[in-house]
């Protein structure tokens, strides 16, 4: 045990890792960025669906249905991109985020029955958006909110794992764990942070859903989907800019010197680079058919959530150097074990990549019988 601020903190596993740290570290990074990517779309869908619900322009019932599909698909990913990152939190910092966890531990169980209504919900809205019309945007809005909480538990626990020198002041005054992490400045900037990719995400979406309209020869939709794609796309380079500078502020002088480190330099250019590339191939995307240009865009905002995730980590390490070296655990190579990891991985995305092409189809099926119907119903 260690002791931190007279609370006993436990030490790492004497067994140590069973892989080098960098290996670790790679495969929760890309794990991480894929969670992180699925969740900004599963909410800036939610959000875009709400949004032209109400605003209901030309086009937009196409929108609402198309996000309406994908709602059950992104939460299934959500979650299963999810698991890997949450094992590699539990090795890498398993005694931090264990004793953080179980500090807010009533609010962080609650996140269960959250992800199960949401995913629910979104079910139901799917399967029975066209029985049962009135209030379905409820019901996203409830399955919305569910996901904005469990987002701003996540924060909270991961904020309070990288505090021990608060927990035991937060134990005493609330021993049943019914508290989040308050007071802590960075936990809303941070929030807003992780959620910024939001409408770039869902706003990337529908420029692929444009460029296979116009392959189908759905022109006008297609312009209509792609419009509102780039236009809320970007809305997250903005909201990425005001929480970056609100992080920052909210920093403590020393995490703030990191910033001028020359790696966490090349970091931030990196994803500066990443996001501009992001924003051009989503504005060369808009009127044509091309999939490159929505590809291009999709990784660009791929590598920006990467380098997000990298130096969010940094940061940690800024911030638990006092308790925790990782570098100093020893590590027990485990190739087999590792080897044995790894196919598994590679099978777990090659089904989540079947169950995309297998899905996407259906959902792009259903989107063109809408529009024959809707296109039928107009000349009658
Ligand atoms: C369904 C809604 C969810 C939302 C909105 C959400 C959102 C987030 C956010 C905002 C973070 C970053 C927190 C921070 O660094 O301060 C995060 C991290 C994380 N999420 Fe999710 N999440 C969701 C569901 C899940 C689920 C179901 C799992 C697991 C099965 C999961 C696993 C993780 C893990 C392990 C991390 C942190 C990993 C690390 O620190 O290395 N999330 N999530």
């Amino acid at each position: 045990m260690i002791v931190v601020g007279a609370l006993a903190m436990p030490l790492p596993d004497t067994l140590g890792y069973a892989a080098p740290v960098w290996v670790l570290q790679g495969l929760s990074y890309f794990t991480l960025s894929l969670h992180l990517l699925a969740m900004n779309f599963t909410i800036g869908a939610c959000l875009l669906l709400i949004w032209t619900h109400f605003r209901n322009r030309a086009g937009h019932a196409g929108v609402k249905h198309f996000f309406g599909s994908s709602l059950p698909l992104g939460m299934s990913y959500v979650i299963t991109l999810g698991v890997p990152p949450l094992l590699f939190v539990q090795v890498l910092y398993g005694q931090l985020f264990y004793s953080s966890s179980v500090l807010i531990g009533a609010l962080w169980i609650l996140v269960i029955p959250a992800v199960l209504i949401a995913y629910a919900a979104f079910y139901y809205h799917k399967l029975q958006r066209e029985a049962r019309p009135r209030y379905q945007w409820a019901v996203v809005a409830v399955a919305t909110t569910l996901l904005l909480c469990v987002g701003y538990i996540y924060v909270n626990n991961l904020t309070l794992s990288m505090s021990p020198d608060k927990w035991l002041r937060i134990y005493e005054a609330h021993p049943g764990g019914g508290i989040l992490h308050h007071g802590e400045p960075t936990v809303p900037s941070r929030y807003l942070l992780f959620l910024s990719g939001a409408f770039a995400a869902a706003g990337v979406a529908l420029l692929w859903r444009g460029a296979f309209l116009f392959r189908w020869g759905y022109d006008t939709e297609a312009n209509q989907s792609q419009k509102l794609g780039f236009r809320a796309f970007l809305l997250s380079p903005m909201l990425w800019i005001i929480a970056a500078s609100w992080v920052y502020s909210s920093r403590p002088e020393d995490i703030k010197a990191m910033f001028v480190f020359d790696s966490t330099m090349v970091l931030l250019a990196v994803g500066v680079v990443s996001a501009l590339v992001a924003i051009a191939f989503a504005y060369l995307s808009v009127g044509k058919r091309n999939l490159l240009f929505p590809l291009l865009s999709s990784l660009g905002i791929f590598g920006g959530m990467v380098c997000t995730v990298v130096f969010r980590d940094q940061v940690r390490l800024e911030y638990i150097k006092p308790y925790l070296d990782i570098a100093s655990i020893p590590v027990n190579a485990q190739w087999g074990m590792l080897a044995l990891f790894l196919m598994a991985l590679v099978v777990a995305l090659a089904l989540l990549v079947v169950l995309m092409v297998k899905v996407l189809p259906k959902i792009a099926e259903g989107a063109r019988e809408r529009l024959e119907k809707t296109i039928a119903a107009g000349r009658t």
